[in-house]
């Protein structure tokens, strides 16, 4: 049998060394029309994702930041529901595919682990030791290669031990993660996966109704509103979706913001200097280069975006990454400026479904971008080394980040 790597597939699938600036060719789009009807990966050349039941539908995607503002907003126009035909295959039935007022009282049940409040203590019990020890690993080398080293294991280590899983389990754990989601490459495979988390699960789960602790899948036991608690089928969903959601974000947004700052030397050092900058640098990074581009929605009814008419039952993708780069909006779009104006982005979209884990984001790219300037001070590109490149169409990140450290 020929082994396979789940990474490796979806990366490929979903252009990632192959589509290297989408910024210009939406900036193209978007000089034409706010809205267009297409489809992008048809238009990058790269393989068609059908979702099923959708072959005959039309297909529009919104470019402008304020199509698509409007589009995430009225979550009663543009739905949420097409994802059960696609990632609810293998997740279940998650609050990323319900629409009001389901979303809601499912979404309150599961967001006290992720409000700002309970950020400092994952920060100092879970964030900080996971990436402190991976940064004062590489303190003391000439040089090191950040993904490897960094930004793409800490996040799903951080996910498993705010679940409070066995280290051991991690690399198995990170596997069903990434193939999980790859349904689009291997759809057979994604649903093993998808079993094979559940079964992971369902043990823990029953571990923690009889004795809970303090980890997160403890919270989502006991956690009741109005005298409604969770089943076990909805952890078990909302798990699934928590892996993909918190683990490949938050490697490529790290990655693709230390690539921004490895590149502006000037800005990395004003930064070293001002840590004050750090917030502004964060979401900077967010804007510029967000990990996530397109998300999508289906229309109820016939719907005027921006005067494009879209009609009932139309697939729409939501295009964060050009909606970050409007030039309405942002001055000289394409270029990484940790100074610029600060205006609000759309990285983690906006309305009903806005992130749930932005705060949880945002704290564990401080953390790693604070231990990175505190113990690497010498930190710089390798000039022996291609240069980095971001690539990707719906997900984007460098493929490495190999730095000097000496
Ligand atoms: C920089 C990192 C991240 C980015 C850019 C990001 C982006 C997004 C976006 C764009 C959505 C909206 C999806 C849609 O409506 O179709 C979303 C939803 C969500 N995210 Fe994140 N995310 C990040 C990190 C995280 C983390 C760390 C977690 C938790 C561990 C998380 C959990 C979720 C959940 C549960 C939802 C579904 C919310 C809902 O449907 O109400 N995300 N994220």
């Amino acid at each position: 049998m020929t082994e396979t790597n789940p990474f490796a597939e979806l990366n490929e699938a979903t252009g990632t060394g192959i589509v290297v600036d989408p910024y210009a060719k939406f900036e193209e789009l978007l000089s034409e029309t706010p809205v267009w009807e297409g489809k992008l990966s048809a238009l990058f050349g790269l393989p068609e994702m059908t979702i099923p039941g959708t072959e005959h539908s039309r297909h529009f995607t919104a470019l402008s930041h304020e199509a698509v503002t409007q589009v995430l907003l009225d979550g009663a126009t543009f739905s949420s529901s097409g994802y059960a035909n696609s990632m609810g295959l293998v997740m279940g039935h998650s609050i990323l595919e319900m629409d009001e007022p389901e979303h809601r009282t499912y979404r309150d049940l599961l967001k006290h682990a992720f409000t700002l409040k309970a950020m400092g203590r994952w920060r100092a019990e879970i964030v900080e030791p996971i990436v402190n020890k991976r940064v004062d690993a590489l303190a003391g080398q000439s040089r090191a290669e950040l993904i490897g080293d960094l930004t793409f294991p800490f996040p799903i280590q951080v996910i498993a031990a705010m679940l409070g899983l066995p280290e051991a389990d991690l690399p198995e754990f990170h596997r069903l993660a990434v193939e999980l989601i790859s349904i689009s490459v291997d759809i057979e495979r994604g649903l093993i996966a998808s079993q094979s988390l559940r079964d992971y699960f369902a043990g823990i789960v029953e571990q923690r109704r009889s004795k809970p602790g303090t980890d997160l899948i403890s919270m989502l036991v006991e956690a009741e509103l109005d005298g409604k608690r969770l089943t076990d089928e909805e952890i078990f969903a909302f798990l699934r979706l928590l892996l993909p959601a918190g683990a490949e974000t938050t490697y490529r947004s790290s990655s693709n913001l230390l690539a921004g700052l490895l590149d502006n030397p000037d800005q990395l050092a004003a930064l070293r200097d001002d840590r004050s900058l750090m917030k502004q640098t964060i979401e900077e990074g967010l804007r510029w280069e967000p990990p996530l581009t397109t998300i999508v929605r289906t229309a109820t009814r016939d719907a005027d975006v921006c005067g494009v008419t879209i009609p009932a039952e139309a697939q729409v993708t939501v295009c964060l990454g050009a909606a970050n780069h409007d030039a309405t909006r942002y001055e000289d779009p394409h270029t990484f400026n940790i100074h610029r104006k600060a205006r609000t982005h759309l990285a983690f979209a906006t309305g009903a479904h806005t992130c749930l884990g932005l705060h949880l984001a945002r704290m564990e790219t401080d953390v790693a971008l604070t231990a990175v300037l505190d113990r690497l001070p010498n930190l710089r590109k390798d000039p022996e080394v291609d240069d980095v490149v971001i690539t990707g169409l719906m997900f984007r990140a460098p493929s490495q980040l190999t730095v000097r450290l000496d």
